[in-house]
């Protein structure tokens, strides 16, 4: 806090702190606004109309002159002029978008996911935004559940490597180019049951420590501003009014001091969960967890001052409240300038200039993952003719949900991307609809036709932008039937066949990895999709992607992660295709996932050679060192994330059968080789055992280096 907030808060009325709680959407600010806050959609607020304009902050809306438009009538009408904080879901992207995040941590690189962070903080900051509600690091396992897409998915080192990254991408110096970030949703909304959304959570607090706090831990380290509770449960208590979590974990634990936010009407679901008897217990649980910010409900509004007058909550409660999000705007700069680095001009000139479409594009390069590919890939830019086919081939709705300021036509669709490449030698036919229950088969005739006079194929397949993202969850995680009864009947005519995979999470596509001779998966790939796409499609970039979520063979297998317990009656590896009875496996399908963890090919070949450990022997205050020779031997200059896994071999608690514990994203020429080397120290070794302690116990640890989570271990070490 600082000698002028404190003297600001001095001023404030009892009221007025209380409103400085409350957030409204921000277009309830906009001239001739349809959000009338007495009469419009938010109208079942029990705000007081004369205190709308002290509300402390307001979220979602996008552009400059929105912004200050907004901006001015909200100093107009307030009686004391404190100026707001301004927050937006900046997913991936303010205006030019990049991969989701899902497809962000498939490139396996750090410096990358922090660039783009930095490239739409500047966007954002230039738009008038404060805040992002963002990075979003929720562990996901269920492909089922439609966030996943915003997830870097089913690891905690490399969940909380991404948190770290984007949040120093966002905040930087929190300058006039940064944004504060908010790391959400605290905590384990991605183990809502069956990946339904909103979904009940009921993990231990071991599981919940070992695999879904860390990432949130690390946004913390990072230095995050803010943090917004989840809409879920845990151990039976919403989020927002968790004692336990908000208070004992985060505040007392991790010494977290910044703002808290609940997320949109949260406060008041207590009620509906079932947890709190009215809004007025829903305002003292979430107070008394510390829960600063109240995202679009009126609880504090409606009853805070009467529980201070009760006495059940002091007001230097409250005052702390107020404080932080004083202290925020005060960092933030919009206490000197309530307009903070809004510029209409310059926004102009920055919106989705060349710098950042290049490094969208990059970016779609990095993410994309080549799932199989029976020499198909890369096409020859020689090809006299191509078929670009499917209902994702001719779309810029390849962005993803959570898309901000980005608009469809100015995403680059992968028709735009081939033409720019191929010119008038890529012809397209749709083929069929993108609906998961459409029957038409009228456009498949002329499709067939097209890929019969064609010398390759480019088929667009999956998920429409809409199946994915909050509130898409989804119970069949095939291709439609319709996709793949127009894929088998252009192989009848022509086998020089790729399918770009389009979609928001993993999919059980084994009918699809059995057909396709080529798989190539962009996600949802952003503005600058469709360049990259081509530009994988045709050599100009070689994918090095690999996923961060298992892709299940079956629905069936769900959840289904790398870092498992081995159980007490594990199936031989070797045995995988085969029912073994009495073991831990199904009739009917191997354990083995269709794509692992980490997996990710390439147009090149890597060998790994000479794969050592420094010793065998840990004290606790030692650093072994594992290193590999990674070498280029195929054709292609090609990147490689080559991946560190450790397996606690023997804990009070079981272990899993590893855990990534390091990665390196590195660039090798044709035929040339470098070194990598992971350094292995005792904090890297400790988990949360039977007592919840969080320690490394001594004993055996084994070592593995590769190119994917099936590696074998090539040594083991015992920590002292
Ligand atoms: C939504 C989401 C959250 C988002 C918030 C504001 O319901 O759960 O991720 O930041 O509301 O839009």
């Amino acid at each position: 806090m600082s000698k002028r907030t404190k003297e600001i808060l001095s001023n404030m009325t009892l009221e007025q702190k209380i409103y400085h709680l409350e957030q409204l959407p921000t277009a309830t600010f906009l001239t001739g606004g349809t959000y009338d806050i007495v009469t419009g959609p938010e109208s079942k607020l029990k705000l007081k109309k004369d205190m709308i304009y002290d509300v402390g902050t307001t979220l979602n809306l996008v552009g400059a002159e929105t912004m200050i438009d907004a901006t001015s009538n909200y100093l107009n009408g307030s009686k004391y002029k404190i100026p707001l904080m301004i927050m937006q879901d900046v997913i991936h992207g303010h205006r030019t978008l990049y991969p989701i995040n899902l497809g962000v941590a498939a490139s396996f690189d750090r410096g990358l996911a922090k660039e783009l962070a930095q490239m739409a903080a500047k966007e954002a900051a230039l738009d008038g935004m404060s805040v992002t509600f963002a990075p979003m690091v929720d562990l996901v396992r269920d492909p089922r559940w439609g966030r996943v897409m915003e997830s870097s998915g089913e690891d905690p080192y490399l969940n909380g490597e991404m948190a770290k990254a984007t949040v120093e991408g966002y905040q930087g110096d929190m300058g006039k180019y940064n944004i504060a970030a908010c790391v959400k949703h605290f905590a384990a909304y991605g183990a809502a049951e069956a990946g339904r959304d909103y979904n009940t959570v009921d993990i231990s607090e071991r599981t919940l420590r070992e695999y879904y706090l860390p990432a949130y831990k690390s946004a913390v380290d990072a230095g995050v501003k803010m943090l917004m509770t989840a809409f879920n449960i845990v151990d039976g208590v919403p989020c927002v009014g968790n004692k336990h979590l908000v208070k004992d974990i985060l505040r007392d634990e991790w010494g977290f001091d910044g703002v808290v936010i609940s997320d949109y009407s949260a406060f008041e679901e207590q009620v509906t969960h079932g947890s709190c008897e009215d809004k007025k217990e829903a305002a003292y649980n979430a107070m008394m967890a510390g829960c600063d910010i109240e995202m679009v409900s009126s609880c504090y509004a409606e009853y805070l001052e009467e529980l201070i007058n009760e006495g059940k909550i002091t007001m230097e409660q409250v005052d702390k409240s107020v404080l932080r999000i004083l202290d925020l705007k005060e960092e933030l700069g919009v206490l000197d300038n309530p307009y903070r680095s809004v510029d209409v001009e310059e926004s102009k000139r920055v919106q989705l200039c060349p710098e950042h479409r290049a490094l969208a594009r990059r970016a779609a390069e990095e993410s994309a993952v080549l799932l199989k590919n029976d020499n198909i890939l890369p096409f020859s830019k020689d090809v006299s003719s191509v078929a670009l086919i499917g209902p994702l081939g001719a779309t810029g709705e390849i962005h993803g949900t959570w898309h901000c300021g980005g608009k469809a036509s100015e995403t680059i669709s992968v028709f735009d991307g081939m033409k720019s490449i191929l010119g008038d030698k890529v012809k397209y036919a749709q083929g069929c609809y993108a609906e998961y229950d459409s029957e038409d088969t009228s456009l498949l005739d002329e499709a067939v036709e097209l890929a019969k006079n064609s010398q390759c194929v480019v088929l667009c397949l999956g998920e429409k932008q809409e199946y994915s993202g909050e509130s898409y969850c989804r119970t069949d995680l095939e291709l439609p039937q319709i996709q793949y009864k127009l894929l088998d009947r252009i192989l009848e005519v022509n086998k020089n066949v790729a399918v770009v995979l389009f979609t928001g999470r993993p999919l059980a596509i084994s009918r699809l990895d059995k057909t396709a001779p080529a798989i190539l998966n962009m996600w949802m790939p952003g503005t600058e999709g469709g360049n990259a796409c081509a530009s994988l499609l045709f050599g100009d970039s070689v994918p090095s992607g690999k996923i961060t979520m298992t892709f299940p063979r079956t629905l069936g297998q769900c959840p289904i992660y790398y870092n498992h317990y081995t159980t007490g009656r594990p199936k031989a590896q070797e045995d995988d295709e085969k029912f073994v009875r009495f073991t831990s496996c199904y009739l009917d399908v191997p354990n083995s996932p269709l794509y692992p963890f980490g997996y990710g090919l390439s147009y090149t070949s890597f060998e790994y050679s000479d794969l050592t450990l420094s010793n065998n022997t840990m004290n606790r205050t030692d650093t072994l060192v594992a290193s590999v020779k990674v070498k280029n031997t195929g054709k292609y200059k090609a990147k490689e994330a080559v991946q560190l896994y450790i397996r606690d071999v023997k804990g009070s608690c079981v272990r899993p059968v590893k855990e990534l514990k390091g990665f390196e994203k590195i660039t090798l020429d044709v035929g040339e080789e470098k070194t990598v080397s992971f350094e292995i120290t005792e904090q890297m070794l400790k988990y949360w055992n039977r007592d919840l302690e969080f320690v490394a116990e001594k004993g055996e640890f084994q070592v593995f280096i590769g190119k994917d989570s099936t590696c074998k271990p090539f040594a083991s070490f015992m920590l002292v």
